[in-house]
């Protein structure tokens, strides 16, 4: 299946690129050091959905700040698909009450790792097969 690759060498931290891959919006974000550490110190505990849900990572990986980034050296970017594990609808990016992702359709609200903190959306955001091609380019699918 198509995979593309996308140049994020002009995203900042702080800065995100939304793309289309297979018909769907992939969230790319350039996270600040606030943001991770924000997504780093939450318990496991405090998750609604513990999961990676990371198809990069074993099927029982937790949802911790590091698993749900690009890894170890690259826990900056996220890269997740852009629809709310609820109904599909596409989030808005830094907001919410955890400064992460809000969906305006019912409210579910995803913290800066992308995961679902309140709300009625069951799951995490989901992240794509993606890799890194070089420090600047990420390969998706
Ligand atoms: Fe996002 Fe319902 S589709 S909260």
């Amino acid at each position: 299946l198509a995979s593309i690759e996308v140049n994020v060498a002009a995203l900042q931290p702080g800065m995100s690129l939304t793309v289309k891959w297979r018909g769907k919006p992939v969230f790319i974000r350039n996270r600040t050091p606030e943001e991770i550490k924000a997504a780093a110190d939450v318990p496991m505990a405090e998750l609604k959905d513990p999961a990676a849900r990371n198809a990069n990572l074993a099927p029982d990986a937790k949802a911790t700040g590091i698993d749900r980034s690009g890894g170890a050296g690259k826990e900056n970017w996220i890269v997740m698909i852009g629809s709310c594990t609820h109904l599909g609808c596409v989030p808005l990016g830094q907001s919410g009450e955890y400064n992460g992702w809000f969906c305006p359709c019912h409210g579910s609200v995803y913290d800066t790792a992308g995961r679902i903190r309140k709300g009625p959306a069951p799951e995490n955001l989901a992240i794509p097969t993606f890799s890194f091609k070089s420090d600047t380019v990420i390969q998706i699918g």
